[in-house]
């Protein structure tokens, strides 16, 4: 566990007060589990998924995107096994009706809440949240919100392949909004009820031995730990743990979790599960479609095996924050990656009450505001303005001062060495777009 207990209500507070991540629908109260991600949140939450798809689809051959849809048949999730299986033992306190995790309590205390001892028997709770399509409200209509996007990549699997015809091994990669009812709340964004999951089912070919597969399995697992860093989680902080025999998802021949040190324990931060042919194999079972691949050059027709890597979104985020929050003398910084940013650069004019500053200043700001994402503050002071910007991650701020109305060059104030030099208009976005590029590639 973190030395600094009082690091999450740092970040906690810190993303309240310059626009992260908010209680949501707070005005009435909220609703537990949720959070809306205001405007810094937003663009940082974009990037990672940006810098996601970037490198685990734009920049491999070997992996298509897939865009499904939240809302599957209910068929899907009575193959995949998730009505039968995808549940949490629940206890309930007979007095005040609050459910617990059946692991979370001890039976023999009193409930935590109203302190009286009553406890019903243990029940599983499925955690898929239920609606209806159309108007009428029956079993039916019974549709499931989706509690992981993974189904979408293996009941398209053969519409993708016809589509665009790959040899194995393929993978389908998908980003989107995933729900689960879950019981335990609290620790941010830890556990959410609604979240985004990034994730990638690698279709191969049937493995004639364990290690056809292990080599796939290898590959991802040293494709996570470069990920760890091309982003800025802290890698000190994450641990490998294998999950045993017994322990594991019903479909998956082996699991890794990759945790965490958050202040709150060590826990789950992302998965890599063995899937085998579990998936495509019931989905060809319940449908009654034929979902075999056949090899190209052989003419051999199978059923793929699945590796899955999967990253939370959310949690990506949280881990993100945790790792770049730094506090240096009386300056707070977040030392986020500048690809991550959510400004790359911020514009000042030196003092607001000089037109032809002001004017300067704007025009600079305008000409890069199609280049970058790029931010404009002329409130209070410079050193103000330098401490606004630092808790958001700008790596950059430019001031535009009278020295620029006679030769065109600015400050350009570094985030991390807070070391300014003096840059000319003309070579300013070729500053920055080196600089973030060299970032990008020096992580990658
Ligand atoms: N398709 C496999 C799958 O869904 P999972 O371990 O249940 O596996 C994958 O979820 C990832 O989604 C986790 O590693 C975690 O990053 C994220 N995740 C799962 N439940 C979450 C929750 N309630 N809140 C935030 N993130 C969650």
């Amino acid at each position: 566990m973190s030395n600094d207990q009082g690091l999450l209500e740092k970040v906690v507070s810190l993303c309240k007060r310059r626009g992260f991540v908010y209680p949501g629908s707070e005005i009435y109260g909220g609703l537990s589990n949720s959070w809306d991600f205001g405007p810094v949140g937003a663009e940082l939450k974009k990037n990672i998924k940006d810098i996601w798809w970037k490198t685990y689809v734009h920049q491999r051959d070997d992996v298509l995107g897939l865009d499904s849809t939240l809302i599957m048949n209910p068929k899907v999730w009575e193959a995949s096994g998730h009505i039968a299986g995808f549940s949490d033992p629940l206890i309930e306190c007979r007095a005040c009706h609050n459910r617990w995790r059946s692991d979370q309590v001890d039976v023999d205390q009193p409930c935590p809440q109203c302190h009286k001892k009553d406890w019903s028997d243990v029940r599983n709770f499925n955690m898929m949240f239920k609606t209806f399509v159309g108007a009428v409200e029956d079993d039916l209509t019974t549709v499931y919100l989706r509690p992981e996007t993974a189904q979408g990549q293996f009941v398209d699997f053969k519409n993708i392949l016809s589509s665009s015809p790959r040899k194995l091994p393929l993978g389908i990669a998908q980003i989107g909004k995933v729900f689960r009812n879950e019981i335990t709340t609290g620790n941010f964004l830890f556990r959410l009820r609604e979240l985004e999951q990034m994730e990638i089912e690698y279709f191969i070919p049937v493995p004639k031995n364990d290690l056809e597969w292990q080599q796939h399995f290898e590959h991802w697992r040293q494709e996570m730990w470069k990920w760890f860093d091309l982003v800025g989680i802290d890698s000190q902080k994450v641990h490998e743990h294998e999950i045993p025999d017994g322990e594991r998802a019903h479909y998956s021949k082996r699991t890794i979790d990759f945790e965490f040190d958050y202040p709150f324990g060590t826990k789950e931060l992302y998965g890599l599960a063995y899937r085998t042919d579990y998936d495509l194999k019931r989905h060809q079972k319940f449908s009654g479609q034929d979902l075999t691949y056949t090899d190209p050059e052989t003419g051999e027709k199978f059923i793929p095996h699945v590796i899955e890597p999967t990253w939370g979104v959310d949690r990506t985020f949280l881990s993100i924050l945790l790792s770049a929050y730094v506090e240096e003398g009386d300056r707070t910084v977040l030392k986020l990656r500048p690809q991550l940013a959510p400004y790359k650069v911020a514009v000042f004019p030196l003092v607001r009450n000089k037109p032809d500053l002001v004017q300067k200043a704007r025009d600079l700001y305008l000409s890069l505001k199609p280049l970058l994402p790029v931010v404009w503050d002329d409130r209070g002071n410079i050193g103000k303005r330098y401490y606004s910007q630092d808790e958001i991650g700008t790596p950059w701020c430019v001031t535009v001062d009278y020295q620029t109305l006679e030769d065109s060059t600015v400050t350009v104030r570094d985030r991390d060495t807070t070391q300014q030099e003096r840059v000319s208009i003309e070579r300013l976005s070729s500053f920055f777009t080196t600089h973030i590029a060299q970032s990008y590639g020096s992580q990658a």
